[in-house]
């Protein structure tokens, strides 16, 4: 059998996975206008997408074969929670996270299978996506360690010597990155985002990144969680308003640390991939590079299981229970602006 196939057959945890997008996605009766590693975009008519969450699942760059069941559900309702909670933040792009409010604007799913698209899809305002990844750290982990014991800095701004892997800084740091189209994105300076969008862009982009780090940082923080260092992107509509877009503060665009498992000088166990990081670094010869191996079925329960935790401890609701919120229309406001 191979890995594809094996993708589509049923998992140990007894639920078939046979009519969820894993490896290869759904094909919904829309114009798709963008397939990322995680996500496809649908055109939805009328300055909207359909951004749909497929089960897929990459590490180290490389989507890997078998998706995680209910990893497009968890992201999907998990950035609709966080931008309810935001919209006092700064404004962004979604329009609907319901499937009955979905269906009435797309019609067309009526006949798709519900597996598909409902409560994996959100309606979107559709943007130009600025090619920056507006990256926020509080504590020094993954490349900015790597950066910090290289050179000393992050970013290239000098950091104070002796300070150790995944220790807190002392004050939150914006650490853009270029939006690669393949391979690795690319950390960059504060003057080359600037160069890039800018300086006026560049200065919103890392005031509002800001903001919503220090947000993300205190709601995590009550229950007993570590926003460790996060990721968004932000997209502009026709008028030149800048809207916060993609997903945000999940935990694929997020390092997120129970405190308990936090100490400095090592790497804590993190709430996302980790069982799949932790069997991928155990494995003797896998290089890295495509194709990857075949996952276990264990391996991908326990990052179901971790998935389903995350979302547990930042919403208190279990995931099954979880409704998601309605949201003003922009077609309402007279500026198209939810701020
Ligand atoms: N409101 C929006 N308007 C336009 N593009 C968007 C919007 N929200 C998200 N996107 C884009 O959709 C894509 C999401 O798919 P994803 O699988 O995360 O892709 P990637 O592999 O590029 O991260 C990203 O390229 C993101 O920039
Ligand atoms: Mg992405």
């Amino acid at each position: 059998m191979s890995a594809s196939e094996a993708a589509r057959g049923p998992t140990s945890t007894g639920a078939s996975v046979s009519a969820l997008p894993g490896p290869g996605g759904p094909d919904l009766p829309l114009p798709r206008v963008h397939r990322g590693k995680v996500r496809e975009l649908y055109d939805a008519g009328d300055g909207f997408l359909l951004m749909v969450a497929s089960d897929r699942v990459s590490a180290f760059d490389v989507v890997l074969p078998q998706p995680i069941p209910r990893k497009g559900e968890v992201l999907t309702l998990l950035t609709a929670w966080w931008m309810k909670k935001l919209g006092g933040v700064v404004p962004h792009h979604l329009v609907s996270a319901r499937p009955e409010e979905i269906l009435e604007r797309l019609p067309q799913l009526a006949d798709v299978p519900r597996a598909d698209w409902a409560r994996r899809s959100l309606l979107v305002r559709r943007t130009r996506p600025l090619p920056i990844e507006c990256v926020v750290r509080g504590y020094l982990a993954g490349s900015a360690w790597a950066e910090y014991r290289k050179s000393g800095t992050l970013a290239g701004e000098t950091l104070p010597a002796g300070l150790t892997q995944s220790q807190k800084l002392p004050v939150p740091i914006f650490s853009p990155a270029t939006k690669a189209t393949e391979g690795h994105d690319e950390n960059i300076t504060f003057q080359e985002v600037c160069r890039r969008v800018g300086t006026a862009r560049a200065e919103r982009l890392r005031k509002l990144s800001h903001q919503i780090y220090a947000f993300g940082r205190d709601t995590a923080s009550a229950r007993g969680i570590l926003l460790a260092d996060t990721k968004f992107e932000f997209g502009e509509l026709e008028g030149g308003e800048l809207l916060l877009i993609d997903e945000v503060l999940t935990p694929d665009s997020s390092r997120y640390w129970p405190k308990e498992g936090w100490r400095p000088g090592g790497t804590p166990p993190s709430l996302d991939k980790q069982p799949i990081r932790d069997w991928l670094d155990a494995l003797p010869d896998w290089d890295r590079s495509p194709p990857p191996p075949d996952l276990t079925p264990g391996v991908v329960d326990a990052t179901t299981k971790r998935y389903r935790e995350v979302f547990m401890r930042l919403t208190g609701v279990e995931l099954s229970k979880y409704e998601p919120p309605s949201f003003d229309s922009p077609s309402r406001s007279p500026s198209g602006s939810r701020a």
